[in-house]
């Protein structure tokens, strides 16, 4: 069985890899290269073609902008299978994007610095590792510069999102609180993921109307950090934004250790971590739900809900021990039932919940990859073991799809996989949960 998942894991990464140098996440739905995408198929390169994982990093690094930001994602091709494509976003609106990329001006979570070390721990060859690291490592460094120079308008530590899908988890019910604030105009366009996917498993239309407005405001600002800090009606701390920054800032911190020198850097690392950890348990964490919110920056006031985004700081290691029993409290209670698979996206027992939509309470394996870790890393061996023997079962009974249904009785139709089939970061995870010591 291990094997044969082991070889169906590689063929979805082989095929969905571009000559141009990049992995794209799913035939069809996402025919460009994402950025935390990225991040997560070359973990799972690395442990059998790390020539393919570093060229994977090093095309997404490749596109950064002059002033540190990386794109959440670069069209490297013309695919008219998107909606909205290059033409939509117009990054060329800043003056510091990149010449020979187009891209979208928003951006998605930093994991890049962790993959980096991820890469290190899988490689065999630490030396050579090692001198790739040793040539890419400062573009990441740039992009923490660039989010705590730009991104952190009350210099607390905790940078901000403009859009829902700089978040990652595009349309979660947390931003319905926020779209309630706002009225876009009604767009005319043409959808192209209802194309692959059943609506029923995507956002509605009204829901689009409210990404698109926000890039419009964006570009309206030729995409300036600090007039969409002043304009834009979307303006959020994101728990599962900030814990991967947190954690990107350790893995540059040990790596640089192992380089060595690099003492102004590894100084302004350490600063922005001490202030970033302090602020993110003072202002994040929600004592009665027992677990971290986002914060609504635009309309200062926390959003409190429980999504698997509140569990994510586990893998940053920010909860100390009285918050990380709350925290292992609310996701038992609340995600853990027996007739359950961890970890929906969003609390199932909430009004808001919907097993088949997305964000909306699907399992994503990119997420539980983290609380895997996490949970291994704070003494919790059964409920991390719980959540690995979840992911892979899910995967062997349905395939790579890119999100599951968490009910383990499904009656509403005979496959739990939804979303885009052979999705690559599905994939390139369970290659690493496979491969890892004591599997
Ligand atoms: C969806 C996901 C996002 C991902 C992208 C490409 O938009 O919500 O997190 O990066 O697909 O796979």
């Amino acid at each position: 069985m291990k094997e044969a998942m082991l070889q169906g894991a590689k063929q979805v990464l082989d095929n969905n890899f571009q000559q141009d140098g990049f992995t794209i996440p799913s035939k069809g739905l996402y025919p460009f290269q994402w950025k935390w995408d990225s991040g997560w198929i070359a973990i799972g390169l690395a442990h059998y073609d790390i020539e393919r994982a570093k060229t994977e990093i090093r095309t997404l690094l490749d596109a950064q902008w002059e002033n540190g930001f990386i794109p959440h994602i670069i069209f490297h091709n013309e695919s008219d299978t998107y909606f909205p494509g290059p033409d939509f976003h117009k990054s060329e609106l800043h003056p510091l994007s990149h010449k020979k990329y187009r891209s979208t001006g928003m951006t998605q979570p930093p994991i890049t610095g962790f993959v980096l070390q991820e890469m290190y721990r899988i490689a065999k060859d630490k030396e050579d590792m090692m001198n790739f690291i040793k040539e890419q490592i400062d573009k990441v460094y740039q992009n923490h510069v660039y989010f705590y120079t730009n991104r952190d308008p009350l210099d607390e530590g905790l940078v901000y999102i403009y859009h829902n899908w700089e978040s990652g988890t595009d349309n979660s019910p947390i931003w319905d609180d926020i779209w309630d604030t706002m009225n876009p105009p009604k767009y005319t366009f043409e959808r192209r993921d209802t194309t692959h996917v059943d609506l029923s498993q995507r956002p509605s239309k009204r829901e689009y109307d409210h990404y698109l407005y926000l890039i419009d405001i964006a570009k309206h600002h030729s995409y300036d950090d600090g007039k969409i800090a002043e304009f834009s009606p979307f303006l959020v701390q994101d728990p599962l934004f900030n814990a991967m920054l947190i954690k990107s800032n350790s893995a540059l911190l040990e790596l640089y250790d192992l380089i060595g020198g690099n003492d102004a850097k590894k100084a302004l690392l350490k600063q922005w971590q001490k202030k970033s950890i302090a602020n993110f348990n003072d202002k994040l964490y929600d004592l009665e739900l027992g677990a971290y919110v986002h914060y609504d920056l635009r309309n200062d006031r926390p959003i409190r809900y429980l999504s698997s985004s509140s569990f994510t700081p586990l893998y940053s290691g920010i909860p100390d021990k009285k918050k990380l029993e709350g925290m292992v409290t609310a996701l038992i209670e609340r995600f853990g039932g027996d007739d359950k698979y961890l970890c929906a996206s969003f609390d199932p027992t909430h009004e808001r919940f919907n097993p088949r939509k997305y964000w909306r309470g699907p399992v994503w394996i990119n997420v539980n990859w983290m609380l895997y870790h996490g949970l291994k890393n704070y003494g919790y061996p059964e409920l991390a073991n719980r959540v690995k023997s979840d992911t892979l079962e899910l995967i062997q009974k349905n395939g790579f799809f890119e999100y599951f249904d968490c009910r383990k009785e499904n009656l509403d139709t005979d496959s739990s996989g939804y979303g885009g089939d052979n999705f690559s970061w599905s994939a390139a995870l369970v290659i690493d949960l496979l491969t890892e010591e004591n599997t």
